[in-house]
């Protein structure tokens, strides 16, 4: 069927896009993408460069390049380029139209294809059918098979191997560039500038049906390639596969070697039993993580499409971050930001649940740069980057915005008083502990984690003498147009949340294992009189309320004094498109114009307040929103479900599951910076709308219940979920909702539907009527 933005779908297992859009290629280099969580690389063209943004980005190789503004991942050199010539002429599919020409995505196992026709002036032509996927069974390496049939008598020429001269972002990362040849493998071993990490990439090539009348290795400043001649009788094909391994020093010990043997090995191997390895990765990964969506091909794919997306972002393999942008390109760094826990980590959670102790050990590895940040402003206990890397270490700049009008930077304070993203951690530490019970992981991990971030909120607190209350000054909001603000409903109820836990966690140590609590305080620093600060904050602090006629929470203390525009009327007071919105002089500054979800955020992650005043703050707030941020859709998505408006939700939730994939909402520009790139949060969200909001999934204690809403458009919603070590398989349409629990299951559960309880035995169903 046709999707929107030129593409369509058979089966809703990928992504076809119809013909070649010569200006579209930055979103379907980004779209159609192929990456392991290790890697990612571009779903761009074998013989595209630098200029069409080709990049392979590669985990753990943070690094600032000279004279550039911040650490990012590196993108590494392309080990696939290969670059066709007939008659002497370039094959470009920018030049013209492509015959024939087919690029799709297919999401079940990661692989990229794209064939074509081309014709050289003459009218001579070749077809071209080049496949490629980045391995699951071994994360270092991307094989690529490159078909070529001759459709008329020609010689062709092939340049083939790597290519040094890359897309990055904010500078460039590599000095001493070694062209290697060993074995019939060729390499590029270089070193970033900064950390001297070593990075190396293996080319290693096959060629299947007629060999080349002459071969040549050239070597260029920084690149190394073979220059393969042929000559085809019409009808006559010719076969690479290609492997390229890509190697670092913060990786394995010894690049090269490992690089050179892994390519080796994969050559002999063979791309069609490489490729059957790899998929059986993706087998196990969609049997728990699929969502099916029964009546609707078009959001099975869109579906389909996020959950890829967010899967191929995530290191699985390690602790470590979960880009913003994935590993699609380098914007926002490489680094995790607050999205990792409120976005992502659900659907590891509940699905894969030691994806989401990475998530949450990445955390506890980086209390360190936590408390270097605290420190350096001021306070003590644990301050999370807004912008966090690998050490944990603040990444994001003091200047990141432009003032496009004057060329002047603007000193943004995403870093310095963003400090939701403490108690978000906070957030995601108990989701973890309260799914899976792990009392070991909380006194391992968790408990210093909450304790440190108990503190810094102690640090930053102020007692209101006159209110006789705590009170949070100075903040940035999930709401990121309005900096300096004080009493941010969101940051003080989630700072009470983490506070409230931090004093549970504290109990349960000093009944049951008080020796373990004493070492921690004493590693800490600190003494068991901590508690009464916790204890005293959560009993005091400022939560705004919501008003008992209106319902409405204030997003912070004058918000509902600011000018009351709507987004769009906003909007025609920019001088320049491009111009940011917030601080210091933005036009959203003084008004009641939100950038993403603030409010309406704190209800997608604390169940306490009821579905009228939810409903209440939707009414108010989602005309006042501008989505600013890609996480703002699907917030409101979700919300909408809970506070039951089921046409706004469904709205919300085609918009957030098609802000990449349709392109039709974000900007690759914005206060001067390229922001281009997959929106992982947005992937996450898809999952959080379908499971939290319309399956309306939620625990009580151990009890599963579900409140389901699912869609009038769609015929039934089918997923999994894995409870404690129970793997269900949930079924719902609009009359019924059935719970399967797997025979091999360890225990019963107790699943709710509405008023309805049962226990759910191993390999039992249990019916539930949807609405009773
Ligand atoms: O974390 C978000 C933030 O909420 C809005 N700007 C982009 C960041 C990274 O996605």
């Amino acid at each position: 069927m046709d999707l929107q933005n030129n593409l369509r779908t058979e089966t809703g297992w990928e992504i076809i896009e119809k013909s070649f859009d010569p200006d579209q290629y930055v979103t379907t280099g980004s779209n159609f993408m192929i990456g392991n969580g290790y890697l990612g690389y571009r779903g761009t063209f074998a013989e595209w460069e630098a200029d069409q943004f080709v990049a392979c980005v590669v985990t753990d190789t943070w690094d600032q390049a000279p004279e550039s503004r911040w650490s990012e991942l590196c993108t590494v050199p392309n080990g696939l380029y290969t670059r066709l010539f007939m008659d002497d002429e370039s094959l470009s599919a920018f030049e013209r139209q492509p015959e024939a020409y087919h690029r799709s995505l297919d999401l079940r196992y990661g692989v990229n294809r794209r064939a074509q026709i081309w014709r050289n002036g003459s009218g001579k032509g070749i077809q071209i059918e080049v496949e490629k996927f980045s391995s699951y069974d071994n994360l270092h390496l991307i094989p690529m098979r490159y078909h070529l049939t001759a459709l008329d008598a020609v010689e062709i020429t092939i340049l083939t191997g790597i290519d040094g001269c890359i897309w990055s972002l904010n500078g460039d990362h590599f000095k001493d560039y070694d062209l290697l040849e060993d074995s019939g493998l060729i390499a590029i071993e270089t070193r970033t500038i900064e950390h001297e990490i070593q990075i190396d990439v293996v080319e290693g090539l096959k060629i299947l049906g007629v060999q080349p009348t002459q071969a040549e290795i050239i070597r260029e400043d920084r690149r190394i390639l073979r220059k393969l001649t042929f000559d085809l009788q019409a009808g006559e094909t010719v076969t690479f596969e290609k492997v390229m391994l890509v190697c670092h020093s913060n990786q394995v010990d010894n690049p090269r070697e490992t690089a050179l043997a892994e390519a080796t090995d994969a050559l002999e191997t063979g791309y069609q039993n490489l490729k059957a390895a790899h998929q059986s990765h993706w087998d196990q990964i969609w049997a728990i993580s699929d969502i099916q969506i029964a009546g609707n091909l078009e959001v099975q794919t869109i579906t389909r499409f996020n959950l890829y997306q967010a899967t191929i972002a995530t290191p699985a393999h390690t602790k470590l971050p979960i880009g913003a942008r994935g590993l699609s390109c380098q914007v926002y760094q490489g680094a995790a930001f607050w999205d990792q826990e409120t976005f992502n980590m659900p659907m590891y959670l509940y699905t894969r649940p030691e994806v989401a102790r990475n998530i949450i050990e990445y955390r506890y590895d980086t209390l360190p740069g936590a408390r270097k940040k605290a420190q350096r402003l001021g306070y003590y206990g644990a301050f999370y980057a807004w912008t966090s890397g690998k050490t944990g270490e603040e990444l994001f700049p003091n200047y990141f915005f432009t003032d496009v009008l004057t060329g002047r930077k603007i000193h943004n304070h995403f870093n310095s008083w963003q400090i939701h993203i403490s108690p978000d951690v906070v957030y995601a530490l108990w989701l973890y502990y309260e799914v899976t019970g792990d009392w070991d992981f909380m006194l391992n991990y968790g408990a210093e984690i909450a304790f440190e971030v108990a503190q810094f909120l102690v640090s930053h607190i102020y007692f209101k003498k006159d209110k006789q209350r705590y009170e949070f000054i100075r903040l940035l909001g999930p709401d990121e147009y309005h900096e300096n603000v004080d009493n941010n409903a969101y940051t003080n109820y989630l700072a009470k949340y983490a506070l409230e836990k931090a004093v549970q966690i504290f109990g349960r140590m000093q009944s049951e294992a008080p020796n373990l609590l004493s070492e921690l305080l004493e590693r800490l620093g600190y003494d068991e009189t901590v508690l009464d600060d916790w204890v005293d904050i959560v009993e005091l602090i400022f939560l705004p309320e919501p008003d008992p006629k209106t319902r409405l929470i204030e997003q912070f203390d004058g918000f509902f004094q600011l000018e009351d525009i709507t987004p769009a009327d906003l909007r025609q007071r920019l001088i320049d498109p491009e111009e940011y919105w917030g601080w210091p002089a933005g036009i959203a500054i003084e008004a009641q114009v939100l950038k993403q979800a603030d409010v309406l955020q704190l209800f997608a992650l604390l169940d306490i307040f009821s579905p009228e005043v939810m409903r209440a703050n939707y009414e108010y707030y989602e005309p006042r929103t501008e989505h600013g941020s890609s996480l703002s859709p699907s917030i409101h998505g979700l919300i909408a479900t809970k506070a039951g408006l089921p046409a706004e939700a469904y709205r919300y939730f085609m918009e957030a599951s098609t802000i990449d994939l349709y392109n039709a909402s974000k900007k690759v520009m914005s206060g001067g910076e390229f922001l281009g790139g997959i929106h992982t949060a947005a992937n996450g969200g898809v999952w959080l709308m379908l499971v939290r909001g319309f399956a309306g999934f939620e625990m009580d204690g151990e009890t599963v219940v579900f409140k389901p809403a699912v869609p009038q458009e769609w015929e039934l919603l089918t997923f999994k979920l894995m409870i404690r070590g129970n793997e269900l398989t949930i079924a719902m349409d609009h009359a019924q909702v059935s719970v399967q629990s797997a025979a091999e299951n360890p225990g019963g559960v107790t699943v709710r539907v509405a008023e309805r309880s049962l226990a759910v035995k191993p390999g039992a169903v249990a019916t539930f009527s949807a609405g009773s």
